[in-house]
Protein backbone atom coordinates (compact mmCIF):
# COMPACT_ATOMS: atom_id res chain seq x y z
CA UNK A 1 0.00 0.00 0.00
CA UNK A 2 1.42 3.21 -1.27
CA UNK A 3 2.33 5.81 2.07
CA UNK A 4 -0.15 8.80 2.53
CA UNK A 5 1.04 11.97 3.77
CA UNK A 6 -0.57 11.84 7.37
CA UNK A 7 -3.33 14.82 7.89
CA UNK A 8 -1.32 16.03 10.63
CA UNK A 9 1.25 16.59 8.55
CA UNK A 10 -0.53 18.20 5.73
CA UNK A 11 -2.15 20.67 8.50
CA UNK A 12 1.14 22.04 9.85
CA UNK A 13 1.91 22.58 6.02
CA UNK A 14 -1.29 24.66 5.89
CA UNK A 15 0.04 26.18 9.58
CA UNK A 16 2.53 27.44 7.67
CA UNK A 17 0.99 28.76 4.81
CA UNK A 18 -0.85 31.12 7.22
CA UNK A 19 1.80 32.06 8.99
CA UNK A 20 3.27 33.38 5.55
CA UNK A 21 0.13 34.67 4.66
CA UNK A 22 0.63 37.06 7.27
CA UNK A 23 4.29 37.84 6.78
CA UNK A 24 3.91 38.82 3.10
CA UNK A 25 0.56 40.02 3.50
CA UNK A 26 0.04 43.75 2.32
CA UNK A 27 3.59 43.62 0.60
CA UNK A 28 2.28 42.70 -2.47
CA UNK A 29 4.90 40.22 -3.47
CA UNK A 30 5.09 38.23 -6.62
CA UNK A 31 6.29 34.91 -7.36
CA UNK A 32 7.12 33.47 -10.88
CA UNK A 33 7.86 30.12 -11.69
CA UNK A 34 9.35 28.07 -14.54
CA UNK A 35 8.84 24.33 -15.37
CA UNK A 36 11.28 21.78 -17.09
CA UNK A 37 10.47 18.51 -18.44
CA UNK A 38 7.29 16.55 -18.40
CA UNK A 39 3.80 17.13 -17.33
CA UNK A 40 4.04 15.52 -14.31
CA UNK A 41 6.65 18.46 -13.41
CA UNK A 42 4.14 20.53 -14.81
CA UNK A 43 1.04 19.11 -12.62
CA UNK A 44 3.85 19.77 -9.46
CA UNK A 45 4.34 23.10 -10.52
CA UNK A 46 0.43 23.72 -9.82
CA UNK A 47 0.04 22.50 -6.48
CA UNK A 48 3.73 24.36 -5.87
CA UNK A 49 1.68 27.82 -7.22
CA UNK A 50 -1.63 27.09 -5.61
CA UNK A 51 0.27 26.81 -2.29
CA UNK A 52 1.92 30.42 -3.37
CA UNK A 53 -1.40 31.78 -4.14
CA UNK A 54 -2.63 30.68 -0.59
CA UNK A 55 0.41 32.13 0.96
CA UNK A 56 -0.44 35.82 -0.81
CA UNK A 57 1.87 35.69 -3.64
CA UNK A 58 0.50 37.29 -6.56
CA UNK A 59 1.67 35.27 -10.26
CA UNK A 60 4.04 36.74 -12.31
CA UNK A 61 5.38 36.35 -16.04
CA UNK A 62 8.02 38.58 -15.67
CA UNK A 63 11.29 37.44 -13.76
CA UNK A 64 12.74 41.12 -13.02
CA UNK A 65 9.68 41.95 -11.31
CA UNK A 66 9.31 38.81 -8.94
CA UNK A 67 10.33 38.41 -5.18
CA UNK A 68 10.10 34.22 -5.46
CA UNK A 69 11.65 32.66 -8.35
CA UNK A 70 11.17 29.36 -8.77
CA UNK A 71 12.73 26.51 -11.46
CA UNK A 72 11.10 23.07 -11.72
CA UNK A 73 14.13 20.74 -13.03
CA UNK A 74 14.19 18.14 -15.44
CA UNK A 75 17.51 15.75 -15.09
CA UNK A 76 16.23 13.60 -18.24
CA UNK A 77 18.60 14.94 -20.53
CA UNK A 78 22.07 16.71 -20.33
CA UNK A 79 20.60 19.69 -22.11
CA UNK A 80 17.58 20.06 -19.70
CA UNK A 81 20.34 20.18 -16.85
CA UNK A 82 21.94 22.49 -18.98
CA UNK A 83 19.32 25.37 -19.48
CA UNK A 84 17.97 24.77 -15.38
CA UNK A 85 21.78 25.72 -14.58
CA UNK A 86 22.15 28.63 -17.74
CA UNK A 87 18.80 29.90 -16.37
CA UNK A 88 20.23 30.63 -12.79
CA UNK A 89 23.29 31.79 -13.96
CA UNK A 90 21.83 34.28 -15.45
CA UNK A 91 20.01 35.77 -12.53
CA UNK A 92 23.20 36.84 -10.33
CA UNK A 93 22.91 40.43 -11.59
CA UNK A 94 18.98 40.05 -10.28
CA UNK A 95 20.07 39.02 -7.25
CA UNK A 96 22.96 41.27 -6.26
CA UNK A 97 21.03 44.22 -7.21
CA UNK A 98 17.78 42.71 -5.18
CA UNK A 99 19.22 40.66 -2.51
CA UNK A 100 15.51 40.14 -1.48
CA UNK A 101 14.86 38.10 -3.85
CA UNK A 102 14.47 34.54 -3.29
CA UNK A 103 15.63 31.83 -5.77
CA UNK A 104 14.67 28.41 -5.38
CA UNK A 105 15.40 25.10 -7.73
CA UNK A 106 13.02 21.89 -7.03
CA UNK A 107 12.46 18.79 -9.25
CA UNK A 108 14.25 15.84 -10.77
CA UNK A 109 17.92 18.01 -10.59
CA UNK A 110 17.11 18.48 -7.18
CA UNK A 111 17.15 14.54 -6.29
CA UNK A 112 20.47 14.19 -7.45
CA UNK A 113 23.44 14.53 -5.21
CA UNK A 114 26.00 15.78 -7.94
CA UNK A 115 23.66 18.77 -8.79
CA UNK A 116 23.21 19.13 -5.43
CA UNK A 117 26.31 19.97 -4.84
CA UNK A 118 27.35 22.04 -7.68
CA UNK A 119 24.66 24.34 -6.77
CA UNK A 120 25.76 24.50 -3.05
CA UNK A 121 29.03 25.38 -4.24
CA UNK A 122 29.20 27.46 -7.68
CA UNK A 123 25.16 28.61 -7.30
CA UNK A 124 25.30 30.89 -3.92
CA UNK A 125 21.50 32.44 -5.32
CA UNK A 126 20.33 29.79 -4.58
CA UNK A 127 18.90 30.05 -1.63
CA UNK A 128 16.23 27.27 -1.54
CA UNK A 129 16.41 23.79 -2.81
CA UNK A 130 14.32 20.46 -2.54
CA UNK A 131 13.54 17.29 -4.30
CA UNK A 132 10.45 15.69 -5.60
CA UNK A 133 9.99 14.26 -2.10
CA UNK A 134 10.05 17.01 -0.44
CA UNK A 135 7.24 19.15 -2.96
CA UNK A 136 4.67 18.98 0.18
CA UNK A 137 6.55 20.71 2.81
CA UNK A 138 7.13 23.65 0.55
CA UNK A 139 5.60 25.70 3.09
CA UNK A 140 7.28 25.08 6.01
CA UNK A 141 10.94 25.61 3.63
CA UNK A 142 10.09 28.73 2.26
CA UNK A 143 8.81 29.65 5.91
CA UNK A 144 12.44 29.32 6.77
CA UNK A 145 14.16 30.92 4.15
CA UNK A 146 11.33 34.24 5.15
CA UNK A 147 12.66 33.60 8.68
CA UNK A 148 16.20 34.81 7.81
CA UNK A 149 17.89 30.91 7.41
CA UNK A 150 20.49 31.76 4.52
CA UNK A 151 20.38 28.62 2.73
CA UNK A 152 17.62 25.73 3.18
CA UNK A 153 18.12 22.23 1.28
CA UNK A 154 15.45 19.25 1.47
CA UNK A 155 16.43 16.57 -0.44
CA UNK A 156 15.15 13.80 1.85
CA UNK A 157 11.64 12.13 1.84
CA UNK A 158 9.59 8.78 1.36
CA UNK A 159 8.19 7.39 -1.37
CA UNK A 160 5.15 8.75 -0.87
CA UNK A 161 1.36 10.90 -1.44
CA UNK A 162 0.23 13.89 -0.54
CA UNK A 163 -3.82 14.59 -0.94
CA UNK A 164 -5.39 17.78 -0.87
CA UNK A 165 -2.95 20.20 -1.85
CA UNK A 166 -4.06 23.69 -2.98
CA UNK A 167 -3.33 23.78 -6.76
CA UNK A 168 -3.37 27.03 -9.20
CA UNK A 169 -3.66 25.41 -12.61
CA UNK A 170 -2.70 26.94 -16.11
CA UNK A 171 -5.23 29.01 -17.82
CA UNK A 172 -7.81 26.96 -20.31
CA UNK A 173 -9.31 23.72 -20.74
CA UNK A 174 -7.24 21.47 -20.50
CA UNK A 175 -6.13 19.91 -17.10
CA UNK A 176 -3.68 17.36 -15.86
CA UNK A 177 -4.70 14.63 -13.64
CA UNK A 178 -1.90 12.95 -11.51
CA UNK A 179 -2.96 9.22 -10.86
CA UNK A 180 0.16 7.31 -10.18
CA UNK A 181 4.00 8.65 -9.07
CA UNK A 182 7.02 7.42 -9.59
CA UNK A 183 8.66 4.54 -12.16
CA UNK A 184 9.76 0.53 -11.42
CA UNK A 185 10.71 0.30 -14.79
CA UNK A 186 14.21 1.06 -14.93
CA UNK A 187 15.56 1.10 -18.16
CA UNK A 188 18.74 1.53 -18.47
CA UNK A 189 19.26 4.59 -19.79
CA UNK A 190 16.59 6.38 -17.71
CA UNK A 191 17.09 9.02 -14.26
CA UNK A 192 13.09 9.13 -13.96
CA UNK A 193 13.32 5.85 -11.22
CA UNK A 194 16.30 7.44 -9.57
CA UNK A 195 14.73 10.73 -8.64
CA UNK A 196 10.93 10.21 -8.74
CA UNK A 197 11.10 6.54 -6.80
CA UNK A 198 8.96 3.69 -7.06
CA UNK A 199 5.42 3.23 -8.16
CA UNK A 200 2.53 4.38 -6.21
CA UNK A 201 -0.71 4.78 -6.80
CA UNK A 202 -3.54 7.35 -5.78
CA UNK A 203 -6.49 6.03 -4.81
CA UNK A 204 -9.97 5.80 -7.57
CA UNK A 205 -12.10 7.59 -5.18
CA UNK A 206 -9.47 10.53 -5.08
CA UNK A 207 -8.99 10.90 -8.43
CA UNK A 208 -12.68 10.12 -9.36
CA UNK A 209 -13.35 13.50 -7.03
CA UNK A 210 -10.54 15.78 -8.71
CA UNK A 211 -12.02 14.50 -11.81
CA UNK A 212 -15.67 15.65 -10.77
CA UNK A 213 -14.60 18.78 -9.45
CA UNK A 214 -12.29 19.12 -12.75
CA UNK A 215 -15.53 18.95 -14.96
CA UNK A 216 -17.67 20.96 -12.59
CA UNK A 217 -15.27 23.73 -13.39
CA UNK A 218 -15.65 23.62 -16.90
CA UNK A 219 -12.43 21.40 -17.81
CA UNK A 220 -12.56 20.03 -21.15
CA UNK A 221 -9.74 17.75 -21.64
CA UNK A 222 -8.30 15.89 -18.94
CA UNK A 223 -4.84 13.88 -19.28
CA UNK A 224 -4.44 11.47 -16.64
CA UNK A 225 -0.97 11.27 -15.67
CA UNK A 226 2.12 8.19 -14.78
CA UNK A 227 5.27 7.21 -15.70
CA UNK A 228 4.17 4.43 -16.79
CA UNK A 229 -0.22 4.69 -16.40
CA UNK A 230 -0.60 0.73 -17.35
CA UNK A 231 0.53 -0.18 -14.53
CA UNK A 232 -1.70 1.61 -11.94
CA UNK A 233 -3.04 -0.13 -9.15
CA UNK A 234 -0.72 -2.83 -8.94
CA UNK A 235 0.28 -1.32 -5.48
CA UNK A 236 -3.38 -0.51 -4.00
CA UNK A 237 -4.14 -4.27 -3.56
CA UNK A 238 -7.66 -3.48 -4.84
CA UNK A 239 -9.19 -5.23 -7.68
CA UNK A 240 -8.97 -2.42 -10.39
CA UNK A 241 -6.08 -1.97 -12.83
CA UNK A 242 -5.76 1.18 -15.50
CA UNK A 243 -8.62 -0.45 -17.52
CA UNK A 244 -10.67 -0.63 -14.82
CA UNK A 245 -9.91 2.90 -13.67
CA UNK A 246 -10.29 4.24 -17.21
CA UNK A 247 -14.23 2.43 -17.30
CA UNK A 248 -15.22 3.86 -13.96
CA UNK A 249 -13.75 7.51 -14.66
CA UNK A 250 -15.97 8.06 -18.52
CA UNK A 251 -19.06 6.79 -16.01
CA UNK A 252 -18.35 10.46 -14.86
CA UNK A 253 -21.31 12.75 -16.49
CA UNK A 254 -19.94 15.74 -18.70
CA UNK A 255 -18.96 16.27 -21.82
CA UNK A 256 -14.94 16.32 -21.75
CA UNK A 257 -12.24 14.29 -23.50
CA UNK A 258 -10.19 12.08 -21.67
CA UNK A 259 -6.65 11.48 -22.52
CA UNK A 260 -3.92 9.42 -20.70
CA UNK A 261 0.18 9.09 -20.38
CA UNK A 262 2.78 7.35 -20.60
CA UNK A 263 1.67 4.07 -21.69
CA UNK A 264 4.53 0.77 -21.39
CA UNK A 265 4.17 -1.28 -24.68
CA UNK A 266 4.94 -3.99 -21.78
CA UNK A 267 2.15 -2.93 -19.63
CA UNK A 268 -0.55 -2.19 -22.72
CA UNK A 269 -2.55 -4.81 -23.58
CA UNK A 270 -5.80 -5.91 -25.42
CA UNK A 271 -7.71 -5.57 -21.74
CA UNK A 272 -6.70 -1.49 -22.40
CA UNK A 273 -7.71 -1.11 -25.90
CA UNK A 274 -11.11 -2.78 -25.11
CA UNK A 275 -11.90 -0.06 -22.17
CA UNK A 276 -10.52 2.48 -24.95
CA UNK A 277 -13.18 1.31 -27.24
CA UNK A 278 -16.15 1.07 -24.77
CA UNK A 279 -15.55 4.45 -23.28
CA UNK A 280 -17.15 7.28 -25.43
CA UNK A 281 -15.37 10.12 -23.47
CA UNK A 282 -11.76 8.38 -23.88
CA UNK A 283 -10.00 10.04 -26.91
CA UNK A 284 -8.72 7.66 -29.48
CA UNK A 285 -5.44 8.73 -29.14
CA UNK A 286 -2.86 6.66 -27.94
CA UNK A 287 1.36 7.57 -26.91
CA UNK A 288 2.94 4.25 -26.67
CA UNK A 289 7.09 5.15 -27.19
CA UNK A 290 9.06 1.84 -28.57
CA UNK A 291 12.14 3.92 -27.95
CA UNK A 292 13.86 1.37 -30.55
CA UNK A 293 12.95 -1.16 -33.37
CA UNK A 294 15.81 -3.08 -32.95
CA UNK A 295 15.23 -6.90 -30.28
CA UNK A 296 18.95 -6.24 -29.11
CA UNK A 297 18.79 -2.97 -27.99
CA UNK A 298 15.33 -3.04 -26.37
CA UNK A 299 17.06 -5.91 -24.81
CA UNK A 300 20.09 -3.84 -23.11
CA UNK A 301 17.92 -1.14 -22.70
CA UNK A 302 15.54 -3.45 -20.39
CA UNK A 303 12.42 -2.23 -22.24
CA UNK A 304 11.09 -6.27 -21.58
CA UNK A 305 9.21 -6.58 -25.47
CA UNK A 306 10.35 -7.07 -28.61
CA UNK A 307 9.32 -4.77 -31.89
CA UNK A 308 7.10 -7.89 -32.79
CA UNK A 309 5.35 -7.19 -29.61
CA UNK A 310 4.86 -3.83 -30.10
CA UNK A 311 3.84 -4.14 -33.98
CA UNK A 312 0.87 -6.96 -32.26
CA UNK A 313 0.11 -3.93 -29.91
CA UNK A 314 -0.35 -1.10 -32.72
CA UNK A 315 -2.76 -4.06 -34.68
CA UNK A 316 -4.67 -4.53 -31.87
CA UNK A 317 -5.42 -0.94 -31.15
CA UNK A 318 -6.21 -0.04 -35.03
CA UNK A 319 -8.42 -3.28 -34.99
CA UNK A 320 -10.35 -2.09 -32.38
CA UNK A 321 -10.27 1.92 -32.96
CA UNK A 322 -9.51 2.34 -37.12
CA UNK A 323 -9.18 5.94 -36.79
CA UNK A 324 -6.99 6.16 -33.38
CA UNK A 325 -3.70 8.54 -33.53
CA UNK A 326 -0.64 7.24 -32.62
CA UNK A 327 2.86 8.85 -31.28
CA UNK A 328 5.87 7.52 -29.92
CA UNK A 329 9.61 8.43 -28.48
CA UNK A 330 12.37 6.95 -29.88
CA UNK A 331 16.10 7.43 -28.55
CA UNK A 332 18.93 7.59 -31.63
CA UNK A 333 22.37 6.48 -30.80
CA UNK A 334 21.84 4.16 -27.35
CA UNK A 335 24.97 2.60 -26.75
CA UNK A 336 25.70 -0.25 -29.05
CA UNK A 337 23.50 1.19 -31.56
CA UNK A 338 24.58 -0.46 -35.35
CA UNK A 339 23.49 0.77 -38.52
CA UNK A 340 21.46 -2.22 -38.80
CA UNK A 341 19.49 -1.65 -35.56
CA UNK A 342 18.98 1.69 -36.54
CA UNK A 343 17.58 0.66 -39.69
CA UNK A 344 15.26 -1.61 -37.51
CA UNK A 345 13.75 1.73 -36.19
CA UNK A 346 13.03 2.94 -39.40
CA UNK A 347 11.68 0.13 -40.77
CA UNK A 348 9.07 0.62 -37.51
CA UNK A 349 8.32 4.08 -38.41
CA UNK A 350 7.30 3.52 -41.88
CA UNK A 351 5.24 0.31 -40.74
CA UNK A 352 3.59 1.70 -38.16
CA UNK A 353 3.01 5.41 -39.66
CA UNK A 354 3.07 7.51 -36.64
CA UNK A 355 1.44 11.06 -36.55
CA UNK A 356 4.17 12.68 -34.23
CA UNK A 357 6.90 11.36 -33.10
CA UNK A 358 9.46 12.58 -30.49
CA UNK A 359 13.10 12.02 -31.24
CA UNK A 360 15.93 12.20 -28.58
CA UNK A 361 19.72 12.01 -29.06
CA UNK A 362 20.96 9.53 -26.72
CA UNK A 363 22.09 11.34 -23.60
CA UNK A 364 23.78 9.49 -20.82
CA UNK A 365 22.91 9.93 -17.40
CA UNK A 366 25.20 9.27 -14.40
CA UNK A 367 24.12 6.65 -12.02
CA UNK A 368 22.27 4.64 -14.55
CA UNK A 369 23.62 1.62 -16.41
CA UNK A 370 23.79 2.38 -19.36
CA UNK A 371 26.33 5.60 -18.36
CA UNK A 372 28.83 2.59 -18.71
CA UNK A 373 27.82 1.04 -21.69
CA UNK A 374 30.54 1.27 -24.23
CA UNK A 375 29.68 3.97 -26.98
CA UNK A 376 30.72 2.68 -30.78
CA UNK A 377 28.87 5.17 -33.04
CA UNK A 378 30.49 8.55 -33.42
CA UNK A 379 28.72 11.92 -33.07
CA UNK A 380 28.42 12.23 -36.63
CA UNK A 381 27.01 9.13 -36.91
CA UNK A 382 24.23 9.49 -34.26
CA UNK A 383 23.50 13.25 -35.81
CA UNK A 384 23.15 11.60 -39.19
CA UNK A 385 20.79 8.73 -38.03
CA UNK A 386 18.49 11.38 -36.25
CA UNK A 387 17.97 13.66 -39.15
CA UNK A 388 17.29 10.94 -41.24
CA UNK A 389 14.69 9.34 -38.69
CA UNK A 390 13.37 13.24 -38.64
CA UNK A 391 13.13 13.52 -42.76
CA UNK A 392 10.74 10.14 -42.39
CA UNK A 393 9.47 11.02 -40.07
CA UNK A 394 8.38 14.28 -41.72
CA UNK A 395 7.04 12.72 -45.22
CA UNK A 396 4.95 10.19 -43.15
CA UNK A 397 3.16 13.32 -41.11
CA UNK A 398 2.64 15.57 -44.45
CA UNK A 399 0.71 12.32 -45.83
CA UNK A 400 -1.02 11.65 -42.87
CA UNK A 401 -1.67 15.44 -42.69
CA UNK A 402 -3.14 15.87 -45.98
CA UNK A 403 -5.38 13.12 -45.57
CA UNK A 404 -7.54 14.98 -43.34
CA UNK A 405 -8.14 17.77 -46.23
CA UNK A 406 -12.50 18.35 -46.79
CA UNK A 407 -12.64 16.34 -43.20
CA UNK A 408 -15.54 17.62 -40.70
CA UNK A 409 -13.99 16.64 -37.23
CA UNK A 410 -15.27 17.62 -33.80
CA UNK A 411 -12.18 19.46 -32.34
CA UNK A 412 -12.13 20.87 -28.57
CA UNK A 413 -11.08 25.04 -28.67
CA UNK A 414 -7.69 25.87 -26.25
CA UNK A 415 -6.74 29.12 -26.94
CA UNK A 416 -5.40 32.05 -29.46
CA UNK A 417 -3.26 31.27 -32.51
CA UNK A 418 -0.90 34.30 -34.05
CA UNK A 419 -1.75 34.13 -37.01
CA UNK A 420 -4.51 36.32 -38.28
CA UNK A 421 -6.16 34.15 -40.30
CA UNK A 422 -7.41 31.49 -38.15
CA UNK A 423 -6.93 33.35 -35.15
CA UNK A 424 -7.74 30.22 -32.62
CA UNK A 425 -6.07 27.05 -31.70
CA UNK A 426 -8.08 23.66 -30.85
CA UNK A 427 -7.22 20.10 -31.03
CA UNK A 428 -8.74 17.16 -32.21
CA UNK A 429 -9.95 14.08 -30.35
CA UNK A 430 -6.23 12.70 -31.65
CA UNK A 431 -4.62 15.53 -30.33
CA UNK A 432 -3.70 16.89 -33.58
CA UNK A 433 -3.30 20.45 -33.89
CA UNK A 434 -5.37 22.61 -35.54
CA UNK A 435 -6.31 26.04 -36.50
CA UNK A 436 -9.64 27.64 -36.61
CA UNK A 437 -12.02 30.63 -38.24
CA UNK A 438 -15.47 31.22 -37.98
CA UNK A 439 -17.70 32.60 -36.44
CA UNK A 440 -18.91 32.95 -32.63
CA UNK A 441 -15.79 30.81 -32.09
CA UNK A 442 -14.87 30.76 -27.92
CA UNK A 443 -12.05 28.69 -26.25
CA UNK A 444 -13.06 25.98 -24.32
CA UNK A 445 -15.77 24.76 -26.43
CA UNK A 446 -16.26 22.13 -28.43
CA UNK A 447 -16.99 22.87 -32.10
CA UNK A 448 -17.61 20.80 -35.71
CA UNK A 449 -15.27 22.45 -38.06
CA UNK A 450 -13.93 21.58 -41.78
CA UNK A 451 -10.28 21.47 -42.90
CA UNK A 452 -9.30 23.43 -45.65
CA UNK A 453 -5.67 23.41 -46.07
CA UNK A 454 -2.56 21.18 -44.21
CA UNK A 455 0.84 21.96 -43.15
CA UNK A 456 3.51 19.61 -41.74
CA UNK A 457 2.56 20.64 -37.70
CA UNK A 458 -0.93 21.96 -38.35
CA UNK A 459 -4.36 21.46 -40.17
CA UNK A 460 -6.47 24.38 -41.39
CA UNK A 461 -10.45 24.25 -40.74
CA UNK A 462 -13.24 26.62 -40.83
CA UNK A 463 -15.94 26.17 -38.47
CA UNK A 464 -19.20 24.85 -39.62
N1 LIG B 1 7.81 7.14 -18.70
C1 LIG B 1 7.79 7.47 -20.04
C2 LIG B 1 8.77 8.49 -20.53
C3 LIG B 1 9.66 9.21 -19.63
S1 LIG B 1 10.95 10.17 -20.26
C4 LIG B 1 7.98 6.19 -20.82
O1 LIG B 1 8.54 5.25 -20.32
O2 LIG B 1 7.59 6.15 -21.94
C5 LIG B 1 10.43 10.65 -21.87
C6 LIG B 1 11.29 10.13 -22.96
O3 LIG B 1 12.60 10.66 -22.85
C7 LIG B 1 11.48 8.64 -22.99
O4 LIG B 1 10.42 7.97 -23.58
C8 LIG B 1 12.75 8.50 -23.79
O5 LIG B 1 12.49 8.42 -25.16
C9 LIG B 1 13.48 9.81 -23.50
N2 LIG B 1 14.66 9.59 -22.65
C10 LIG B 1 14.69 9.15 -21.39
N3 LIG B 1 15.96 9.05 -20.95
C11 LIG B 1 16.76 9.46 -21.97
C12 LIG B 1 18.16 9.59 -22.15
N4 LIG B 1 19.02 9.26 -21.19
N5 LIG B 1 18.62 10.06 -23.34
C13 LIG B 1 17.75 10.39 -24.33
N6 LIG B 1 16.43 10.28 -24.21
C14 LIG B 1 15.92 9.82 -23.05
FE1 LIG C 1 12.13 6.00 -17.65
FE2 LIG C 1 11.53 3.60 -18.52
FE3 LIG C 1 10.36 4.55 -16.31
FE4 LIG C 1 9.75 5.60 -18.68
S1 LIG C 1 9.36 3.48 -18.02
S2 LIG C 1 10.20 6.71 -16.82
S3 LIG C 1 11.66 5.49 -19.78
S4 LIG C 1 12.52 4.06 -16.56
FE1 LIG D 1 12.24 15.18 -16.49
FE2 LIG D 1 11.62 14.42 -14.09
FE3 LIG D 1 9.81 14.40 -15.99
S1 LIG D 1 13.49 13.94 -15.14
S2 LIG D 1 10.99 14.02 -17.83
S3 LIG D 1 10.79 16.19 -15.20
S4 LIG D 1 10.00 12.97 -14.30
Amino acid sequence: MPVTVSDEQLQSQFTYIDAIASMVGGKQLRAYTHTFGCQQNEADTERIRGMLRQMGYEMTNDVNEADFILFNTCAVREHAEDRAFGNIGSLTHLKKRRPEVIIALCGCMAQQEKNVEKIKKSYPQVSLLFGTHALWRFPSLLYRVLSGEKRVFDIGGEDDIAEGLPVLRAAGPKAWLSIMYGCNNFCTYCIVPYVRGRERSRRPEEIEKELRELVEAGYKEITLLGQNVNSYGKDLGLDLDFAGLLRRLNAVPGDFWLRFMTSHPKDASPRLFDAMAACDKVAKQLHLPFQSGSDEILRRMNRRYTAADYRALIADARAKMPDITLSSDIIVGFPGETEADFEQTLKLVHDVQFDLLFTFLYSPRTGTPAASYEENATPQEKQNRFERLLKAQDEIVARRQAAYQGKTLRLLIDGTAKGPDYPFTARTEGNLLVCVRGEGITIGSFIQATIEKTSLRCLFAQKK
